[in-house]
């Protein structure tokens, strides 16, 4: 986050926002635009929804992604030293209404990310609403290849798309 908010910051290429509790630095979230791909690979149904409820054939939808999420260890509800909990779930809330400002004002559809492997961040993702951008066979092999760090996740902001 150092070395990276403060460039990308000046460049306009990305904002980042700091969450404090008291003068305590508990958490950030990093934001910036995308596009979510409509790429279809077979067995796919969510994103076969996207395109068939729009009416012409688009080729992506709009996005506002989040390049980094994190929280300080007292926070991090994974951790059984942390003594609070829920700032994630806050800090989503935050990405929600920066989305739904966008998409009053410019475009925006669904909420983009790169889900970290190493901290299974992706489950918390899905328990929030989030879906993965490839299907569960592509899903399971980009879990299972050590290569891999993220896996690609979008959220629809209208809440059509999702998995039940
Ligand atoms: C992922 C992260 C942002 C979640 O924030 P958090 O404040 O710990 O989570 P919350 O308190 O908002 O959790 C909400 C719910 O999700 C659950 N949860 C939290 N982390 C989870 C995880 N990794 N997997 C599954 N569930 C998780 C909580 O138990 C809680 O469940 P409940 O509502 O039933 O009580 C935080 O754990 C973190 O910073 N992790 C390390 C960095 C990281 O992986 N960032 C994401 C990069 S893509």
């Amino acid at each position: 986050m150092k070395e990276n908010a403060f460039r990308e910051h000046a460049l306009d290429f990305s904002k980042t926002y700091l969450f404090f509790h008291g003068s305590i630095l508990a958490g950030y979230i990093t934001i910036l635009m995308d596009k979510q791909p409509l790429k279809i690979e077979k067995k796919h149904s969510l994103l076969s929804d996207f395109k068939e409820k729009t009416e012409d054939e688009y080729s992506a939808v709009p996005a506002l992604k989040i390049g980094r999420m994190c929280v300080a260890d007292n926070y991090n509800n994974q951790l059984e030293s942390a003594r609070y909990c829920g700032l994630g779930k806050i800090m989503f809330a935050s990405v929600l209404s920066h989305a739904n400002e966008l998409k009053g004002k410019v475009g925006c559809r669904v909420i983009t990310t790169h889900a970290k492997k190493s901290t299974r961040a992706y489950e918390w993702y899905k328990k929030i609403g989030f879906c993965f951008s490839h299907n569960d066979e592509k899903v399971k092999s980009m879990l299972a290849d050590g290569n891999v760090e993220a896996i690609p996740m979008f959220y629809d902001i209208n809440r059509i798309i999702k998995d039940d």
